[in-house]
């Protein structure tokens, strides 16, 4: 027989029939009450063993963690706290968990606890949460730039070129490490090197996304990016997923409006759609605040936070005003910043990105046009000469969720940067190339997926809401 799945069941299948469902034993209560979850949805169906009509030795192996298909009736609960039970006729054990050794037993584990078992977390239901609310989250991203004219388009990972001018990227290579080929000169020569020159895992598919906006007009690429900053904080990944929009015949003002609508629908979309994993997860949260200090906790739950995204605007502040709020602002004044802000031309930091979202706006900010020293080579140049068409969206208890830009698409302007930089032409030919053969306007921005998907399911900590996170010293699994 078909089996079905556990979420089927709670949603209006007919009492009395006969069904078959699969699934992992969450609980065994008294010889008798198997909790069974398989990740449909956050419910277990409850199944009802009369244990005298079964082996002791298949009682055994029903065990938190085991497989199980199980075949009975579907019935109206006896117990409180679920509509239907199964009262089971049949068991067959896929595979036991031994409770001596299997790590994940039924209570509570810290979130630290289960990053060491990344391959068994989400058979709980915080992980088991997260990921689905991570899985509509792309679903919703590629339906919303579809349904926006936008075509999918893949970037290569492997890549000559630091799109975003850092220098923290992983270099791939199958030269030997021992005794690696040199140059005269006593450097390795990469002429020797599997594609003939150095090449790193991409940071950005946004250079080769322009190349294609500037022919299907609206493009998208949705991958993993790889930075090897040696940042070990809770918002940072050296492996992530972007989503990089890039859309010719757009400037700075157009790439925000879409950015922002952008954002909001696709929050929508998981309120539509992942009403009970998000309540669930915005009752961990609360739970979780309570050992916190009042000051420390949210001040909206999880679903009013993000129904208050979805329904109000982003405030669009320049630069140049936010220096001047964070100069005069009281953890500036009573030098409660780490980072003093003291002259127009300071990089933010998140401190400063999270005062201005958290404490001065309290909502989305996005802040644009910058000063063109800190931001990279491509950014539209303004006619001040010293800022650029940048724009990042700043989120509360995120800080930069998007950065983006209109791209310099003036050739000469284009070259002067690079020159300034030392980024040597030759190493961006079909770059420039696009800037002599029909050339125009045009912007994109590059959403961080996981920094999303904190904010979507109120998680703190950017390692539990991708499934096998890579951090310095991390690439466990
Ligand atoms: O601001 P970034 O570096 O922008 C770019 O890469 C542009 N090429 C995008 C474009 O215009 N097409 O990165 C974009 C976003 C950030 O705002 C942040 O959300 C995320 O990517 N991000 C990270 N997320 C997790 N871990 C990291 N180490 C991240 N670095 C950036
Ligand atoms: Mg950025």
């Amino acid at each position: 027989m078909r089996s079905v799945s556990i979420k089927e069941l709670f949603t209006g299948k007919k009492l009395l029939q006969e069904v078959t469902v699969n699934g992992w034993v969450r609980t065994f209560r008294s010889n008798r009450f198997i909790a069974l979850n398989d990740g449909s949805s956050l419910n277990n169906i409850q199944c009802v063993v009369d244990f005298e009509k079964f082996d002791d030795a298949i009682l055994r192996q029903i065990n938190t963690g085991a497989a199980l298909r199980i075949t009975g009736t579907l019935v109206e609960s006896q117990g409180k706290g679920q509509s239907v039970e199964i009262q089971v006729s049949d068991i067959f054990v896929h595979g036991g968990a031994d409770p001596e050794v299997y790590p994940i037993q039924p209570k509570k584990h810290s979130l630290e606890f289960l990053r060491e078992k990344a391959h068994l977390r989400v058979r709980t239901n915080t992980f088991s949460a997260v990921m689905r609310v991570r899985s509509a989250l792309a679903f919703a991203i590629h339906q919303y730039l579809r349904d926006n004219g936008f075509y999918y388009f893949h970037a290569p990972i492997i890549t000559g070129s630091d799109a975003e001018g850092a220098g923290e990227m992983f270099r791939v290579t199958t030269l030997d490490e021992k005794n690696p080929p040199l140059k005269e000169d006593g450097e390795v020569n990469f002429k020797e090197d599997f594609f003939g020159k150095e090449t790193n895992l991409t940071v950005s598919g946004q250079l080769e996304a322009e190349a294609y906006a500037m022919a299907l007009g609206k493009v998208y690429t949705f991958g993993p990016t790889f930075r090897a900053e040696n940042s070990n904080t809770s918002r940072h990944l050296a492996e992530f997923w972007m989503i990089e929009p890039e859309m010719a015949f757009y400037d700075l003002d157009a790439n925000m409006d879409l950015a922002e609508d952008f954002i909001k629908n696709v929050l929508k979309y998981i309120l539509e759609n992942c009403e009970e994993d998000l309540l669930f997860l915005e009752n961990r949260l609360l739970d979780e605040e309570k050992t916190k200090p009042q000051a420390e906790r949210s001040e909206m739950a999880l679903i009013e936070k993000l129904k208050f995204i979805t329904d109000n605007n982003f405030k669009r502040v320049s630069y140049t005003e936010a220096i001047d709020i964070l100069r005069n602002s009281k953890p500036n004044k009573k030098k409660k910043f780490q980072y003093l802000i003291d002259e127009w031309g300071a990089d933010l930091q998140s401190e400063h990105e999270r005062y201005l979202v958290e404490k001065h706006f309290n909502c989305p900010v996005i802040l644009f046009d910058y000063p063109a020293k800190i931001k990279a080579f491509y950014m539209r140049l303004n006619e001040d000469g010293k800022t650029v068409r940048a724009m990042d969206i700043l989120f509360p208890g995120i800080g930069e969720i998007v950065g983006g830009s209109q791209r310099e698409e003036r050739l000469d302007v284009l070259k002067e940067k690079m020159a300034a930089l030392d980024i040597p032409e030759e190493e961006l030919w079909w770059y420039l190339d696009l800037r002599k053969f029909g050339t125009a306007v045009h912007s994109g921005f590059g959403l961080g997926f996981e920094r999303l998907v904190l904010f979507a399911t109120g998680m703190g900590n950017i390692r539990d809401v991708i499934p096998f996170p890579r951090t310095p010293q991390n690439a466990e699994f």
